[in-house]
This record gives C-alpha cells, sequence and structure tokens, in this order.
C-alpha cells in the first residue's frame, strides 16, 4: 500500500542546497509493523511527511494504496489524511485545558461527524490506545507523560486510518512509559490489522516492529525483518 520509487528531496536554504533523501526506494504492504530507523539528521522525519502526504519529493514517486500522490489536488490530500492516514508525534499538541475525549472528539469534528457519534468513537479510540475511563474527563493538562501519549494515540486512531504513522513517539518518555506506548502500537497491529509505520532513532524502540528500514545520510543502507518475526516463526 505504501511505495516510494527513487524518492529524493533537496532541500534550499539561500544557495545552499542540501539533500535529505537520496534515491529511497521500498514497499510496505498492508498490515506491516515497520521501524524506520536512523541517526537524528538522517532524514526520517522528511521521509516521514512524504509518507503521510505533508510535503512532497523534489523527484521520484510515491504511491499510496497504487495512488501517485503527486497527482492528487489539495481537497484530495485533505481526505488522505482525513480518512486513511493517522499522524503520532513527538510533542503531542494536546489541547490542554480541555478534556481528553474532547481532544479525541476533534478530529471528527473537522470531519463533520454528529456529536453523539463523535464520543463514542472517541471513547472507543481511547480505550483502544489503553486509557482508562476515568481519565476521560480529565484535563489534558493534569495527565502523566504516558498518559499524554494514550491520548494522543487515540486521536491519531479515531478516524480509523488504516496506516499509522509514528514519529519518535516514545523520545519525550521514561523506558518503561514508552514500552507501555511501544505494547499499544504491537497491539493495533496485530490484534486490530493496522500498519504501522515507527520512526526512531533508538535501537530497542525499532525491535519492537517486525522489520527495520536503516536509513543513513538520506539514504536506505539496510532492510531486514527483526528478530522478533522470526522468533514468531519458528
Ligand atoms: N525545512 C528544512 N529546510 C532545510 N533543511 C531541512 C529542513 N528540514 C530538515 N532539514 C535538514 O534535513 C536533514 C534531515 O532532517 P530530518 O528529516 O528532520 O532528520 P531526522 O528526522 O532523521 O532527524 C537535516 O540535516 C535537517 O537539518
Ligand atoms: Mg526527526
Amino acid at each position: 500500500m505504501v511505495e516510494t520509487r527513487h524518492v529524493s528531496k533537496t532541500y534550499q536554504t539561500g544557495p545552499v542546497a542540501f539533500q535529505a533523501l537520496d534515491d529511497v526506494s521500498f514497499k510496505i504492504q498492508d498490515g506491516e509493523f515497520v521501524a524506520i530507523m536512523g541517526p537524528s539528521g538522517s532524514g526520517k522525519s522528511t521521509l516521514m511527511h512524504i509518507l503521510g502526504a505533508l510535503d512532497t519529493p523534489t523527484s521520484g514517486t510515491y504511491l499510496l494504496d497504487d495512488k501517485d500522490v503527486s497527482t492528487l489536488n489539495d481537497d484530495e490530500l485533505a481526505d488522505i489524511r482525513k480518512d486513511k492516514i493517522g499522524f503520532v508525534f513527538q510533542s503531542f499538541n494536546l489541547l490542554p485545558r480541555t478534556t481528553v475525549l474532547k481532544n479525541v472528539m476533534l478530529p471528527l469534528l473537522y470531519a463533520g461527524v454528529e456529536r453523539s457519534e463523535r464520543e463514542a468513537r472517541a471513547a472507543e479510540a481511547l480505550t483502544a490506545a489503553g486509557l482508562d475511563p476515568e481519565h476521560f474527563h480529565h484535563l489534558s493538562n493534569q495527565l502523566s507523560g504516558g498518559q499524554i501519549q494514550r491520548v494522543a494515540i487515540a486521536r491519531a486512531l479515531v478516524n480509523n486510518p488504516t496506516l499509522i504513522l509514528a514519529d519518535e513517539p516514545t523520545g519525550n518518555l521514561d523506558t518503561k512509559t514508552g514500552e507501555v506506548v511501544l505494547a499499544t502500537f504491537e497491539r493495533l497491529n496485530k490484534d486490530h490489522g493496522r500498519t504501522i509505520i515507527l520512526i526512531t532513532h533508538e535501537a530497542e524502540v525499532a525491535e519492537h516492529a517486525d522489520r527495520i528500514i536503516f536509513v543513513r545520510d538520506g539514504k536506505i543502507v539496510e532492510d531486514r525483518k527483526t528478530h522478533r518475526i522470526e522468533s514468531n516463526h519458528e
């Protein structure tokens, strides 16, 4: 469902051109759990913005469900982001003096879903993300880091996207809380069949996926299955 063909991205800052992605080609099938791993500055976020249809390559082709994203107009791109893709960022940007439930209902408001259904679907997404119902009516600034990240995951799930893109989702969390969040992604993949692309600079985080695509200086240097999937098949 996700395919890049010779994707390159060059940033032009005044007279200086910087190539953040260099001839990146891969395919990710529906239902895969893939980590994109590389050091800081290797082009991971640039790649995620392209995969999320938030940005376009300078050259090469990005196909989402066999459609060349560069041929879509702004309305079609907005529809894709609204219906197909859920984003989880490192800085979660929840509305502070707003309840957990309302934060998760918000994307559905933009999507034109009526109130009672917004509330039901937000509660369902929060449950899927593993947040205890006792927190649903708390204000988001009253939550712990791990709880906030669960709300951010719920917000990414509420539109029922087939593809979840998470950019360093455990970057601001302690190890134990990070493990809980990663277990949530594993469950969403294994039990709910969501395709997950997890971006990280940490090997221990990447090992939670079934496959790791390694990037360095904007290039793919390795693409392999993890031990997790090998041991699952034994
Ligand atoms: N908008 C931009 N303009 C110019 N350079 C950028 C821009 N965004 C990212 N870069 C540069 O591209 C490189 C890759 O950045 P990024 O994709 O954010 O890497 P990562 O997420 O792996 O840390 C970095 O050197 C960064 O400074
Ligand atoms: Mg980044």
